[in-house]
């Protein structure tokens, strides 16, 4: 658990990591090639840190130094095709799908896991590597996949889904013939992912906004290929958030690439969050006391983004009127809502979202990271409300932040993890 005295300020800069969201598929792709890669700026994560144990016993080599990754070069690609059992741990096992079903023809693979603040299908994932060619088995908690040589084809995609764009493409790389993609996602992590590929030697091209073409390629033999992960905007628009809440005068981010982060901009201007451009990767955030209610839904990219919304919700606690936040990508994911009302928040749900009446001072409060997000949500309220709070379950947000207790120690904030001693149930 994180224990948190407030109020706090903050000032002076901080520097945000690399994408949890891009860092991941790109690892998962990386299994492509035997050659060696480095990959730099990863942030220490504990997601990154299950999946390096899942790739390691899966048989490749892996080593990090810092923020620098290297999978090692392998004779051949030979992977074993059981997935073990920690990959249920997070989400985004999902995508070893692709990368094994490429390289070994088979893999069991079990149920992913990760943020369970929803319902989360993987039909649209299921239904394009089938039309490549796999055959998939559904188990209660394993999937089951071989495939006689994936084969490129034509697929449209049901929903822009993030997950399942990456995972397609990742399948198509070494396909048989040309794949196209159609109704892709379009997030900077996909971007990023297609660029990684593209230097490791696939053949990847856009025919439109949300159209991609892959032509399958034998092998990616391109050698001693380093890749630096791009920053990670949700971590940036987190850190915005805090500057306007608690900053004693202003807080600088470094690493925050504005243009990834347009709309989310738009909405701090919009409720009178007093913020300065300092450059295409630099923002600063001054203290913003007169804050004004307003209304948003999530949208896919380059709309705003669902993971930030919990984030946005404390802000809005903080303006004066009536907030609505709509989700129309999880319209359930509100659970830290009943944990910002116990702080003092005056919340209500209906159907696929909430309003927020404020402004409402807070208070510290014994409350619940429900996801990673959800965590965020509370522990920025706990920074700018009066008294204690303690976050239980805080290790889903070191799932999503690299070094937060010391980036906040640096700007002068203060946490304190604890680990509580708790029952052990005996069965
Ligand atoms: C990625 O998850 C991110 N995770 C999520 O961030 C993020 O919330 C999400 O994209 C949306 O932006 C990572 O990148 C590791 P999706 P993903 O497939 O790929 C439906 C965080 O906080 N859908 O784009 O799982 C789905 O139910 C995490 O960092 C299907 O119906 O998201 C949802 O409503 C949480 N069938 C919508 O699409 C499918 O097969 C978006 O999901 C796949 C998705």
């Amino acid at each position: 658990m994180i224990v948190v005295k407030g109020p706090q300020k903050v000032s002076g800069s901080v520097k945000v990591s690399g994408a949890k969201n891009s860092v991941l598929p790109i690892m998962c792709a990386a299994l492509l090639t035997k050659e060696k890669v480095e990959l730099e700026n990863v942030p220490n994560l504990n997601d990154v840190k299950v999946l390096i144990n899942i790739i390691k016993q899966l048989g490749r080599d892996v080593s990090m130094n810092g923020d620098r990754l290297i999978l090692h070069e392998m004779e051949k690609l030979n992977y074993s095709n059981h997935v073990p059992s920690e990959a249920s741990s997070i989400r985004y096992s999902l995508l070893l799908l692709g990368s094994l079903l490429s390289t070994s023809k088979s893999i069991t693979l079990p149920m992913p896991g990760g943020c369970n603040f929803s319902d989360r299908p993987i039909d649209v994932h299921l239904y394009g590597l089938k039309q490549l060619g796999a055959n998939i088995i559904e188990g209660e908690n394993h999937l089951v996949a071989n495939t006689i040589g994936l084969k490129g084809t034509e697929i449209t995609l049901r929903f822009p889904s993030v997950g399942a764009t990456e995972n397609l493409l990742i399948a198509s790389v070494l396909a048989e013939g040309e794949t196209i993609l159609r109704n892709v996602a379009r997030e900077p992590e996909i971007d990023d992912l297609v660029k990684f590929l593209n230097e490791l030697g696939a053949k990847i091209t856009y025919l439109g906004p949300n159209t991609m073409k892959i032509e399958g390629v034998p092998a990616l033999e391109k050698k001693g290929v380093t890749y630096k992960i791009i920053p990670d905007r949700i971590e940036a628009a987190t850190f915005a958030v805090l500057g306007a809440l608690a900053s004693r005068d202003s807080l600088t981010i470094e690493n925050f690439v504005v243009e990834h982060n347009l709309v989310f901009l738009n909405i701090l201007q919009r409720i009178g969050v007093n913020f300065e451009i300092i450059s295409p990767n630099s923002l600063k955030v001054y203290h913003s006391p007169n804050l004004v209610a307003t209304s948003i839904c999530t949208e896919v990219y380059p709309g705003l983004p669902t993971d930030i919304q919990p984030i946005l919700a404390v802000l809005l606690t903080q303006a004066e009127g009536e907030s609505i936040i709509e989700d129309s990508i999880y319209p359930t994911r509100f659970q830290y809502a009943k944990y910002l009302e116990k702080m003092g928040a005056h919340i209500s749900l209906f159907e696929g979202g909430i309003c927020i009446q404020g402004k409402t001072s807070l208070e510290g409060a014994e409350v619940f990271s429900s996801d990673l997000r959800g965590g965020i949500s509370v522990l920025l309220a706990g920074l700018i409300a009066k008294g204690e709070t303690v976050i239980k379950n805080s290790y889903q947000i070191f799932r999503g932040y690299s070094e937060l207790s010391l980036k906040l120690e640096k700007i002068g904030a203060e946490v304190e993890e604890k680990v509580e001693e708790v029952g052990v149930l005996a069965y």
